[in-house]
């Protein structure tokens, strides 16, 4: 059997098209048995031909790969941004990557913008649905562009897809020694999705004797995570509410530059990619933030079986904020290209 990962690469537009090569560089250095595959479906490729990705896209990922590693889709040209919901959320969807998993981990206290905060007291993880919610765009328009004009988008949350996000959370937190796991939702409001929620989270739960169960309405975590973040282990939510508290989580780890994720479905070819989107007004200056992506492509690692490749590239990231060989975003002077270089000799 070969051992070597086939890993496919959609770099995307905008600062994805710049710091994925750079992880991409990271991981080589590590030595780590990966091939990458690049795809170039983007803003530029639906520009020029109007497409997207080819229509067998998806399946072919999944087949032929082993993960896919992703930039970020957005581009002011799109307006309607239909290539970012085609092959990002296309993805999720088609790929069923039904667990977003998004850690928070403050590597140094100056990244925080919290007083009196050290790194321990900043390390949790939300495991984010991916593939229902708000997300799925059902709704529709009635007496459209009339003064009585009336919008619906639906929120759709199915047993089946609450519990497996659920139990994934319990699992990862058992994987990683966690003893909480909190889920949030608006049960207060959202009566009908929340009670579901509600219902299987207990009942999940109770398969999980060494975890304690939590909850907190969003809203009311939205304080904790800047009020007391130290006491925050595992959170499960859904698409909408997940979407948003990890650019809050982001800036408690020093900014959307430093925020990793993976787009899990145990067992299925998944995906990476840092947390922020395509930046328009930093792209093609070499400003961007490369370490979330960096910590992405380790999370990949970690995900194909590599660890000791992983814990290279998150070290070699961690000595260099500690060293401040860093983008300006996060207090640095460098530039993406020249973080890229010191992580990559650091790693090799
Ligand atoms: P954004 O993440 O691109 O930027 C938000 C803020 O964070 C900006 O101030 C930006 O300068 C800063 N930032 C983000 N990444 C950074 C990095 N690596 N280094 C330094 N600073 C960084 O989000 P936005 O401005 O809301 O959206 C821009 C475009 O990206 C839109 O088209 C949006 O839809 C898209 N988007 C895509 C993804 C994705 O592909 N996963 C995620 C979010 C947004
Ligand atoms: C994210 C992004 C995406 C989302 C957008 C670009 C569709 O904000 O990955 O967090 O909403 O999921
Ligand atoms: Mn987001």
């Amino acid at each position: 059997m070969n051992p070597t990962k086939k890993v496919a690469v959609v770099a995307g537009d905008g600062i994805g098209k710049e710091v994925v090569p750079v992880a991409l560089e990271v991981v080589r250095a590590t030595g780590a048995p990966v091939t990458f595959t690049d795809f170039d479906w983007s803003a530029d490729r639906y520009l020029k031909d109007g497409t997207t990705l080819p229509s067998d896209g998806f399946e072919m990922l999944g087949r032929d790969f082993d993960a896919v590693f992703v930039g970020a889709f957005g581009d002011p040209r799109v307006k309607s941004n239909v290539h970012a919901k085609e092959i990002l959320l296309g993805m999720r969807f088609n790929m069923d990557l039904y667990a977003n998993v998004r850690p928070v981990k403050l590597i140094d206290a100056a990244l925080c913008p919290l007083k009196n905060v050290t790194p321990e007291m900043i390390d949790f993880t939300v495991v984010r649905e991916n593939t229902e919610g708000v997300y799925m765009d059902m709704g529709g328009v009635f007496k459209r562009d009339t003064p009585d004009e009336v919008a619906t988008q639906e929120d759709i949350s199915t047993r089946k897809g609450v519990e497996r996000v659920i139990r994934f959370a319990f699992d990862y937190a058992r994987k990683h020694g966690r003893k909480k796991v909190l889920m949030a939702d608006k049960s207060n409001v959202m009566s009908y999705a929340g009670s579901l929620w509600q219902k299987v989270f207990k009942q999940v739960a109770g398969e999980y004797s060494d975890i304690t169960p939590q909850h907190m309405y969003v809203d009311a975590l939205c304080l904790q995570m800047v009020r007391e973040p130290q006491s925050l282990e595992v959170i499960v939510t859904n698409n909408m509410f997940g979407d948003i508290i990890t650019d809050l989580a982001a800036a408690l780890q020093g900014g959307l530059g430093m925020a990793a994720s993976g787009n899990i479905h145990p067992g299925k070819t998944s995906m990476f990619e840092p947390v922020h989107g395509s930046a328009p007004p930093l792209a093609g200056q070499n400003v961007a933030n490369p370490m979330g992506a960096i910590l992405s492509a380790a999370m990949m690692l970690e995900h194909l079986g590599l660890s000791a490749e992983a814990k290279k590239m998150e070290s070699a990231v961690a000595a260099a904020v500690r060293e401040k060989k860093l983008t300006s975003d996060v207090g640095g002077t460098m530039g993406t290209k020249e973080v890229g270089q010191w992580v990559r000799e650091r790693v090799g």
